[in-house]
């Protein structure tokens, strides 16, 4: 080793040389990276590129990988996720599934560490595991009830689990602090706390490897970023960022960095969807909203405004409780979601993970899988049709894949959720809903899912965008609804629709 190579002596965890393959396929390529304490460093990378794969070595869950990684000037053997916590290194990773031990109360979950280290049980009662676990969520501020502490950890929303894990990672006070993704599951005003959290956390010098899409998050938060492609690292920048050059070592190609505004001044299509007088949260007043042809309308709003519910009554997941709506003219009250898919009007649901994916299946069968009737005859599925439905999405979106064989699990985060928007993108709907269709992926496949939604709208789709993300629904609407408190707050096309005054609607309300 030369000196130049040697792990710097203040790193507080130190990478040299690291690889990885999977079935013959390199995914990590030599990897060396030195993290100082106090300081936030942010990992990006297109889907795919290999970003979760170098966190699950840091945090013990891959351990046949080349290479070294020393903490603190120190080898050390990761053998396991135990070891790498017990080194401190803790890590949330990018699948909130993983962390959270389902059977257990939320209670025992957040004292998880204590009880998994300790012999017996380390608490002698109730008593004391609720008084630890109140400890713990203190520093997030949670807020959580003895009542929430004593329920089953399954009943907590995604969010919520996403807050737990991280409650209980800051409790070991950590050495280094890995966060895959962190905010895809988070509201607006949840990742605020993250984020001051973070800063917290760099001023009592813990280190921070911080994996996000979100340029913006990258920019307020990190001191230094690292670009990975195709397993190596590309780029290694300190603040003031050059984005334009880290987008170009990301993508390796050029691409704007600024985000288009709606395109339409007021100029409208036919009405498909009319709502009149339905109420969108109980106890709330009802409300009227036209959605036309040609158009994708994006819905902005904090977590607990609306959206959500707007987009499970229309496509008859959970009816709506008055007023109507109509679909080209004529009454239209789904009772469940295959009254919606047969009327047209299709949903890219918030909650990919859990409910839309079929593990063991390959990529091609998981995209096929909304229209098996479409592509059988006499119930058997045509496997030449759902391969070409399965390649074309691929193509479309730029799915890393080896093929549309793939089993889906073995894809990354974001590649997987290419494949649950895909799917619906390979449709011709009257109505298209998509809830936070941009979570995880990759700025690259964000533009190409944008287009695609464009593209549906032109051809006489009515396209619904739902998303926390101002950014996000000023790149590809043409009209912006702000919804706060269950109430359409701003209503507007074009120029009217520009940032300024959509922020400041969301905030006026909050
Ligand atoms: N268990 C596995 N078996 C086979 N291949 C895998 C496995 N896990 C990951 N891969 C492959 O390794 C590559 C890198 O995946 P990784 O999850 O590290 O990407 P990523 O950078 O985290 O992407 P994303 O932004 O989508 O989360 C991908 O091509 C993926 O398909
Ligand atoms: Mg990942």
């Amino acid at each position: 080793m030369s000196p130049t190579d040697a792990p710097v002596e203040s790193a507080a965890v130190a990478l040299r040389d690291v690889s990885m393959a999977f079935g013959g396929k390199t995914v990590l390529a030599s990897v060396s990276l030195d993290i100082a304490p106090g300081s936030v460093v942010a990992l990006l990378g297109a889907n795919g590129a290999g970003k979760s794969t170098l966190i699950k070595i840091l945090s013990g869950v891959h351990t046949e990988h080349g290479g070294q990684v020393s903490v603190n000037g120190v080898p050390a053997a990761l053998h396991s996720p135990l070891a790498a916590r017990q080194l401190g290194i803790q890590t949330v990773h990018q699948r909130i599934g993983e962390g959270i031990v389902p059977g257990l109360s939320v209670a025992e979950n957040l004292v998880f560490e204590e009880l998994a280290q300790a012999r017996g049980n380390p608490f002698r009662g109730g008593r004391r595991l609720l008084a630890r676990a109140r400890e713990i969520q203190s520093a997030l501020d949670l807020g959580w009830s003895d009542a929430v502490l004593r329920r089953d950890v399954t009943e907590l929303g995604i969010s919520d689990r996403q807050l737990l894990i991280l409650a209980r990672a800051l409790a070991t006070r950590p050495r280094l602090l890995v966060l895959d993704e962190p905010t895809s599951a988070l509201s607006a005003a949840e990742a605020e706390r993250l984020f001051a959290l973070v800063e917290r956390m760099r001023s009592e010098g813990i280190a921070v490897l911080y994996v996000s899409h979100r340029l913006g998050e990258i920019d307020a938060l990190a001191d230094r970023l690292v670009v990975l492609r195709d397993g190596r690292l590309t780029e290694d920048q300190v603040k003031p960022f050059d984005w334009d050059s880290a987008l170009r070592a990301m993508l390796a190609q050029a691409q704007e960095t600024t985000t288009a505004r709606p395109r339409r001044t007021g100029e409208q299509g036919e009405v498909v969807l009319s709502l009149r007088g339905v109420p969108l949260l109980a106890g709330h007043p009802p409300q009227d909203l036209d959605l036309r042809t040609g158009e994708v309308t994006g819905v902005v709003g904090l977590l607990g405004a609306g959206k959500t519910e707007l987009a499970r009554g229309l496509f008859g997941a959970e009816p709506f409780t008055g007023g109507a709506v109509e679909l080209d003219g004529k009454p239209y009250e789904p009772r469940r979601p295959a009254d919606a898919i047969r009327g047209g009007i299709h949903l890219v649901p918030e909650d990919r993970h859990t409910d839309a994916l079929v593990p063991g299946w390959s990529v091609a069968q998981n995209i096929s899988l909304p229209f098996l009737r479409s592509l059988s005859t006499v119930g058997l599925v045509s496997r030449s049709k759902e391969d070409a439905l399965g390649r074309a999405t691929i193509e479309q979106l730029g799915v890393v894949a080896r093929d549309e064989h793939s089993p889906v699990e073995e894809l990354s985060g974001g590649n997987q959720q290419k494949v649950v928007v895909g799917r619906w993108l390979a449709e011709n709907p009257r109505v298209l809903i998509l809830d936070e269709p941009f979570r995880g992926v990759d700025i690259g496949a964000r533009r190409d899912i944008g287009r695609r939604a464009r593209a549906l709208a032109a051809e006489g789709a009515a396209v619904l965008v739902l998303s926390a993300d101002v950014d996000e629904v000023l790149e590809i609407a043409d009209r912006v609804v702000v919804l706060a408190a269950g109430e359409i707050r701003l209503d507007a096309y074009g120029e009217d629709a520009e940032r300024d005054r959509v922020i400041q609607t969301i905030s006026a309300s909050v």
